[in-house]
């Protein structure tokens, strides 16, 4: 069945034809993919078409599609049983491996996606701190409990929702947002309120609203402004652990949170989250203490099996400095007259990169939403029909995976430069 057949049925039995709202190409047009399988850095379509993927089911697939390791590790697990609401020795040592990659890691509870991680993160500091407010920043995107749907990214950012209906006035009021990278703001926040403030959220390399890297010296006054106040220190790393080496952003810029929240690649593909700190605040939750969290899944055997096993390929497999290095070549398009006179910046951290239809660099939202969203749509598809996947929104990140070879990386910036 091709993907417009398929998105006929979609759209009769799910709401707008998908199960999460970014991939129904509302912000570039057109009727979406649907995929039939994907193999290493490659997607095959329903229409037979085979494109290579710098999404990476927006994450998780550093390793690239059905990386064998991980498929028989699955299918060697799923023999064993899919479930069983009782602790296995898997679980125990997911947990052990982050406590050993992420040296701030005491302890770890582990759930089944990012938003249940950010979700549990702001009510144990609200719980440890006694305290009600938290502090965000403005298009940082971290799942979609409502308190962290205020002034959001990703999704809400392509849909130009500002904010989703369905949250009371109540949660509202105790969410401040503020822009990213500017410190004033927060020192103003904190010298009105600072007292109700139970953390800060944030994500230490901005994804969500495409790639805006912190600048200098951001990430720490944070750290400082918390530590004066008695607020907590939440890193929303779902995106960005394991991303950049085997451990956290945190770990590698030097920040300390308090909290920090994972997802995405340490399930491999498969649905996890998880939030870890340090013993005192992680012995808050339930049973310990009486912050309450749960989860019928949580630590499900096949998903931490399928983590496990690429944690152990990131750690062993010197994964990172192969795609920074390939990913180098991308940096090549700025310095071309047709990159240049596009109008166009690429924002680039080691093989995580958001082409940005603006001339000047993005440094928080209001930059972001200056850039010209119609050409970016024409880029898609253009992208797309010279055989590439890429996210269908300006306001989302590419990822170079462990699989993508320089002449695929190569062929991309041709075609970009095609484009222009
Ligand atoms: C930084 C960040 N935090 C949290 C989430 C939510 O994770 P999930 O979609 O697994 O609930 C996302 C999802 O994209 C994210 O990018």
């Amino acid at each position: 069945m091709t993907s417009k057949n398929l998105s006929i049925r979609a759209n009769r039995v799910i709401p707008g034809g998908v199960n999460s709202p970014v991939r129904a190409w509302n912000a570039v047009g057109g009727i979406p993919i649907h995929i039939e399988r994907g193999s290493g850095s490659k997607l095959i379509t329903a229409d037979g078409q085979t494109l290579t993927d710098y999404c990476g089911s927006w994450g998780p697939l550093i390793l690239g599609h059905a990386h064998p390791e991980v498929i028989n590790a699955v299918k060697v697990a799923a023999d064993n049983g899919l479930t069983f609401g009782a602790t296995t020795e898997l679980e125990i040592e997911l947990a052990e491996f982050l406590c050993r990659q992420i040296p701030y890691f005491e302890k770890v509870r582990l759930v089944n996606s990012g938003t249940e991680a950010t979700m549990t993160a702001l009510r144990l500091a609200k719980g440890y701190t006694n305290r009600s407010k938290i502090v965000k920043f403005d298009g940082c995107y971290h799942g979609h409990s409502d308190s962290l749907l205020v002034s959001g990214g990703s999704g809400l950012l392509t849909g130009a929702i500002h904010l989703s209906e369905g949250i009371s006035e109540n949660i509202i009021k105790d969410t401040f947002a503020a822009p990213y990278n500017n410190l004033e703001a927060i020192e103003s926040i904190f010298k009105n309120r600072g007292s109700e403030i139970a953390a800060i959220i944030i994500e230490p390399v901005a994804g969500n609203m495409g790639l805006v890297k912190p600048e200098d010296g951001f990430l720490a006054g944070l750290r400082r402004i918390t530590e004066e106040y008695g607020a907590l220190l939440i890193f929303d790393e779902v995106i960005t652990g394991f991303r950049f080496g085997p451990t956290t952003y945190g770990t590698i810029c030097n920040v300390t949170p308090d909290i920090t929240c994972l997802g995405k690649i340490i399930g491999g593909g498969l649905p996890i989250g998880a939030l870890g700190g340090q013993r005192k605040i992680m012995d808050k939750l339930s049973p310990l203490g009486n912050v309450y969290q749960a989860g019928t899944l949580s630590g499900n055997p096949i998903a931490v099996t399928a983590g496990i096993t690429t944690l152990k390929i990131l750690k062993s497999h010197n994964v990172y400095d192969r795609i920074k290095q390939n990913a180098q070549i991308l940096e090549g398009l700025e310095g071309t007259e047709q990159f240049k006179n596009g109008l166009c910046t690429l924002a680039h951290l080691d093989g995580v990169f958001t082409l940005f239809f603006n001339e000047n660099s993005i440094s928080d939202l209001e930059d972001a939403k200056q850039c010209d969203t119609e050409k970016y749509s024409r880029f898609f598809h253009y992208m797309l029909s010279a055989g590439y996947y890429i996210p269908p929104s300006q306001f989302e990140v590419c990822f170079v995976s462990a699989v993508h070879t320089k002449q695929e990386i190569e062929g991309f910036a041709n075609a970009v430069r095609g484009f222009f």
